[in-house]
């Protein structure tokens, strides 16, 4: 798992005045909404003796601890220690991690690393969000799965025929040949348009509205953009759009937490919402049913123990990538973490460790560049 990433802890909607633990990249985190409406994120980890803030509760929009009822503002500072002797100032070096977080797309975004704003890799947009003639729904979803596989899966496009029926053939169609990919680079990721072929829709509405019922060549696109957000673009006809938006959080290793948001420009009315994530759904499962059964379980350090084809090129992209951000100093080194999880811990560096100095609690291992 890697720091410095934009990765979303929750939906807008379960983010209130009451504290909640998120759990991301193996550590725990403290979010919370203040008077004004401002979600907070904070390490979970108290400086005092390890209380978990989450389990304590907002006053003044501070979280105070359960244990001893320290109190830290949004920004981590403490501002109040009701055991400390009168007179007292409470020393600058009472504090937590706090870390930058955004409301998108009705989603709550946390940056989780140290990385100066210009530098972070940005928020994938959803430009057709709210926009007229499209339509928006989301979804969550959460799967006992590396979300590396899972973004690898996003982003291999040999995969839909036999994973999908409703996509693909099954494997059925002989004149089947997975389509030439025109892959395109970004800075933080590469994605690649295809013509596909195609059978209809299988579910009737959805047919009907696509008003096609013979197989065809389709166009569809799909690509990665940072560690772990996913666009999908399907035009089952060159007038209807299917725009999907997937970002996914690493829970740890082996848990992810996905959130998809699924745009089209056709049945636009709600009443066709439930059919559409239904839809959604089974696509989610049937991806996840193969991840969760890979050998190895996780992303392979190396690509020596499989045989790559031109069509997982954007997976050697991906993985190239992945390199580049572990050199950048951005991989936590989980084999250290998890040796000292007992008796140790650790917060997730947050941007304030680069302008002050004092921490209490450790930063999280990295592995060495
Ligand atoms: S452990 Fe949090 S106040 Fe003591
Ligand atoms: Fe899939």
């Amino acid at each position: 798992m890697y720091i410095n990433f934009w990765y979303v802890a929750d939906q807008s909607q379960n983010i209130t005045e009451s504290p909640v633990k998120k759990k991301m990249l193996g550590q725990n985190f403290v979010l919370f909404r203040d008077t004004k409406g401002k979600v907070h994120c904070l390490s979970d980890v108290c400086v005092h003796r390890g209380g978990s803030l989450s389990g304590g509760k907002i006053v003044k929009d501070c979280i105070q601890c359960p244990y001893h009822g320290w109190q830290f503002n949004g920004k981590g500072k403490c501002q109040k220690i009701p055991s400390l002797d009168k007179g007292t100032k409470i020393p600058s070096r009472v504090k937590v991690d706090s870390y930058p977080t955004k409301e998108l797309y009705g989603l709550v975004f946390c940056f989780l690393g140290d990385l100066p704003e210009k530098e972070r890799c940005p928020i994938m947009k959803v430009s057709e969000y709210k926009q007229e003639g499209w339509r928006t729904t989301t979804q969550y979803f959460q799967f006992n799965i590396d979300y590396k596989r899972s973004i690898e899966n996003g982003i291999d496009g040999a995969h839909n025929e036999f994973v999908h029926p409703t996509h693909g053939f099954s494997g059925e169609e002989d004149d089947y040949k997975s389509p030439s990919i025109d892959i395109k680079n970004t800075k933080w990721g590469t994605g690649f348009f295809s013509q596909m072929y195609a059978p209809p829709l299988k579910e009737k509405t959805m047919r009907e509205a696509s008003g096609r019922d013979e197989n065809a060549v389709i166009e569809a696109g799909t690509g990665h953009h940072g560690i772990s957000m996913l666009w999908t673009h399907i035009h089952p006809t060159p007038d209807i759009f299917i725009h999907q938006y997937m970002y996914e959080t690493p829970i740890d290793e082996t848990h992810t937490n996905l959130f998809l948001i699924n745009t089209r420009n056709f049945l636009i009315e709600p009443e066709h919402d439930e059919r559409v994530m239904e839809r959604n759904q089974v696509v989610a499962f049937q991806d996840r049913d193969v991840l969760i059964n890979l050998h190895p379980r996780l992303t392979p350090e190396t690509i020596k123990n499989e045989f790559f084809v031109t069509m997982d090129r954007p997976i050697k992209r991906y993985r190239d990538l992945l390199d580049e951000w572990q050199q950048n100093g951005w991989r936590i080194n989980i084999d250290e973490v998890s040796r000292t999880r007992m008796s140790h811990a650790y917060a997730v560096p947050s941007p304030g460790r680069r302008k002050t100095k004092g921490w209490v609690v450790d930063p999280i291992p990295i592995l060495k560049p």
